[in-house]
């Protein structure tokens, strides 16, 4: 179809799971969440126990056509002491202060995602920065004002649940639904474009980027942090409106049995995702275990992890020995 966007072609991708355990426990999160005013909350009143705050992040590896690699940052966790152990881990600290990560794009601005910011900025304050346009003060007053936000917990003490003490200096591209030209993409690399969905999400939170590459000879990879506007509209999005050979992958958080609770059109999801061929899925933190364990014995091409995650000092309390979770230390290739 002629209203396919061409984005061009990548001879590569890696993704290095840099953390996916957002939090460690379910049930904390959760118990904290309902004592803080529950998923319809805002984020910034509720008094989350610091020690089960991890974060997600994920570094993108792209080999481009001439053989020129760059690096995408794909998010910056929640917890500043457990993301500055994952990026001197893998390195990231020096590849920021070197200038070697071309961009961060914040996928959404939730907390596991967002507020682990200063481990970032420590490195590299005037990083490119791509972060959906549905902003609240709070996430602004964190990215831009050294931010230190503070809420009563349970014994009425005030506490500080989120802090940042390095402002962001560098470029802002506040993204849109429409793109920067109404194409809905915004280009990063040739053969990388990002799109923005206009979805609403718990804890008040709205929009998030998404990463579409477009791996020569073999087709698009779709890459999420939480993918809460739903994977069928991710994967929709990516067959109907860019050019490609077809759908390769995908990686990320999917959104889908979190808390390991089961709704009945997660099984149709499984048969959906099957229909469209794709060749390999590396799914954790939001996907839900049982989701990625259930596609595994129903032939979905999940990328199964290895006990790379024993080796990091916290563990999920959810990791299961089926490793249909890519988890923490472990990579894919596209
Ligand atoms: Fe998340
Ligand atoms: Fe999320």
């Amino acid at each position: 179809m002629s209203d396919k966007q061409d984005i061009g072609a990548v001879a590569g991708l890696k993704i290095d799971v840099l953390t996916e355990t957002g939090w460690f426990d379910d049930a904390r999160f959760r118990a904290d969440m309902a004592v803080g005013g529950g998923p319809d909350q805002t984020q910034y009143r509720v008094a989350w126990d610091a020690e089960n705050a991890g974060g997600y992040a994920a570094l993108l590896t792209i080999t481009l056509l001439d053989g020129d690699q760059h690096k995408i940052l794909l998010d910056t966790g929640w917890n500043t002491g457990w993301m500055d152990y994952v990026f001197e881990r893998h390195g990231v600290d020096r590849m920021l202060e070197r200038g070697e990560i071309d961009c961060m794009v914040l996928s959404h601005w939730h907390l596991d995602h967002f507020w682990g910011i200063e481990s970032t900025l420590k490195h590299n304050p005037k990083i490119r920065l791509y972060a959906p346009t549905s902003w609240r003060p709070e996430d602004w007053m964190l990215l831009k004002e050294k931010g230190n936000i503070q809420v009563q917990d349970a014994g009425g003490r005030m506490v500080s649940i989120c802090r940042n003490d390095v402002p962001h200096e560098g470029e802002l591209i506040l993204t849109e639904e429409a793109g920067p030209d109404g194409s809905g993409l915004y280009r990063l690399l040739p053969g990388v474009a990002l799109h923005m969905f206009d979805a609403s999400m718990l804890l008040q939170v709205r929009g998030e980027n998404v990463i579409y590459v477009n791996v020569a000879d073999k087709g698009l990879v779709t890459v999420t942090g939480c993918g809460h506007p739903g994977i069928m509209n991710l994967l929709d999005f990516a067959r109907n409106r860019i050019a490609s050979p077809g759908l390769y992958g995908c990686y990320g958080g999917l959104h889908l049995s979190i808390f390991d609770t089961w709704k009945p059109e997660f099984d149709q999801i499984i048969e959906d995702v099957t229909r469209l061929g794709m060749e390999k899925m590396g799914c954790n933190h939001c996907t839900g275990w049982m989701w990625a364990e259930k596609a595994t014995t129903h032939g979905v091409p999940i990328i199964k992890g290895t006990d790379a995650y024993l080796s990091y000092p916290k563990h999920s309390a959810q990791a299961k020995g089926s490793h249909a979770f890519l988890g923490n230390g472990d990579s894919v290739t596209f």
